[in-house]
């Protein structure tokens, strides 16, 4: 099938690689001409484990291509995918200026029979704002579907082309036979809703996420002051083949990273446009602020006055296996030690880069190591694996004073407390 994916960024360029390796032919369309520049010669913007290899497949046998030029790439195409961003506005709402621009540009080029699917996460209604903008400048037959992705950075290739599911919004008979076709390849279920239904999913799934996150990191707090330890509490939990072994149990600094925050803030405004007070949304959020205090406060403790103090970071990425650092909780943590005074030696080589977009006055480090030598604390923020097998020996007498703030519970505490650390981790 001929496609245009508009917008490569996470979401749209996993999209459009994973569709071009099933043997469509693919256009990637992006407005930055930098991005553009780089991709044609195969070289990948972002950070993702496996997606460069299919990328430069895939330009090697002519199935993908990038352009900045939106008008032949639609003229071609059966499938037009509108992947661009949809960050928060100041007022927590998703911002749609991306998606209407894209719909407007789409709208004035297009020349017949169109599929247009909207990937990005979007407010309920949002599909028939594509509709209308497309009917205003086209007279012609289309469809306009929504088609919610649910892939994770860090493993976005594989959840891609392995998911739980695909839903499919408003697909007439045309445009749901050419969806089916076209997601034939995956052999994952398909669920057709309408188009309102497609984009409640969406927000509905991330924010029971975000939920189950600041459920357990609360569950950590009590645990704390019980004497109880969170991780177990979570393995016993996710034996219970209701809750289930993937819930998102995981306790720590709390959820970052460009979809959850956003998306609980959208859903929340969303229900607030529609006289409903999603109360236990607002609580989740309140939740997550107060974990990134947490470990403030818990490095104070243990560290007390900040001043003139250095303290090493080990991970800045909002997760482990990616780049990314919009809504990451190593900012907020990094920003309120440094206002209060401490030095900060950091390490995350892979989203240094970003890292140096957002965060001013750090020391950056090519190893952990470097970056831990004559540290006063050492907060691990990101579980990358290379941490959790360290020579920690080693790291004990590299460091000014053996202190260990860990946000993501990697070390046995007992373990850590023999070999001599003060070792302070969440929930146990
Ligand atoms: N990142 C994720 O893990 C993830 C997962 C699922 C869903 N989503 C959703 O997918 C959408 C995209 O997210 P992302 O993380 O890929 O965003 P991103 O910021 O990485 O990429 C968006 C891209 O769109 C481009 N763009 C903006 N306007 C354009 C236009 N008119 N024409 C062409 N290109 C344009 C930007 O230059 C950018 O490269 C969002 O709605 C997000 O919520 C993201």
């Amino acid at each position: 099938m001929k496609i245009t994916v508009v917008g490569t960024g996470y979401v749209g360029l996993v999209t459009a690689a994973c569709l071009a390796d099933f043997g469509n032919q693919v256009i990637g369309i992006d407005i930055d001409k930098e991005k553009i520049k780089r991709l044609k010669k195969g070289e990948i913007p972002i950070y993702e484990p496996g997606l460069e290899k299919i990328v430069k497949r895939n330009l090697d046998e002519n199935r993908i291509s990038f352009d900045t030029k939106l008008a032949p790439a639609v003229k071609k195409s059966e499938i037009i995918f509108i992947a661009v961003g949809t960050p928060p506005k100041k007022d927590g709402q998703a911002d749609l200026i991306y998606i209407e621009t894209a719909a407007q540009q789409i709208a004035e080029v297009i020349n017949g029979y169109k599929i247009i699917v909207n990937k990005s996460t979007v407010p309920v209604g949002t599909g028939d704002m594509v509709t209308n903008i497309i009917k205003k400048y086209y007279k012609g037959k289309f469809d306009v579907v929504s088609n919610p992705e649910f892939l994770k950075e860090g493993t976005a290739v594989d959840d891609f082309s392995k998911p739980d599911r695909i839903v499919i919004g408003n697909a007439s008979k045309k445009a749901k036979n050419m969806m089916e076709k076209l997601y034939k390849p995956l052999g994952a279920p398909i669920l057709f809703t309408d188009i309102k239904t497609a984009e409640m999913i969406k927000y509905a799934s991330n924010s029971l996420l975000a939920t189950e996150i600041s459920f357990i990191n609360s569950i950590a707090n009590i645990c704390e002051r019980v004497e109880a330890d969170v991780e177990k509490v979570a393995e016993g939990m996710k034996l219970d083949k209701r809750i289930g072994k993937h819930a998102f149990l995981g306790t720590g600094a709390g959820y970052g990273g460009s979809c959850f925050p956003k998306d609980v803030k959208a859903l929340i405004q969303i229900a607030r446009r529609h006289d409903y007070r999603f109360s236990i949304l607002e609580k989740v959020e309140e939740v997550n602020k107060n974990q990134r205090q947490l470990i403030v406060d818990k490095t104070l403790r243990l560290l007390g006055k900040p001043k003139g103090k250095t303290v090493a970071v080990w991970g800045l990425a909002f997760k482990p296996n990616t780049d990314d650092m919009r809504e990451a909780p190593s900012i907020d943590i990094i920003c309120s030690l440094q206002k209060l005074g401490a030095k900060i030696n950091a390490f995350d080589t892979v989203a240094e880069n970003q890292a140096k977009k957002i965060l001013k006055n750090i020391n950056y480090f090519k190893t952990s190591f470097e970056a831990a030598k004559n540290a006063d604390i050492l907060l691990i923020i990101t579980e990358w694996n290379e941490f959790k097998q360290i020579d920690k020996k080693k790291l004990k007498k590299i460091m000014r004073s053996p202190k260990i703030i860990d946000a993501r519970n990697i070390y046995d505490p007992d373990e850590m407390k023999k070999l001599g650390f003060e070792y302070v981790s969440i929930g146990r």
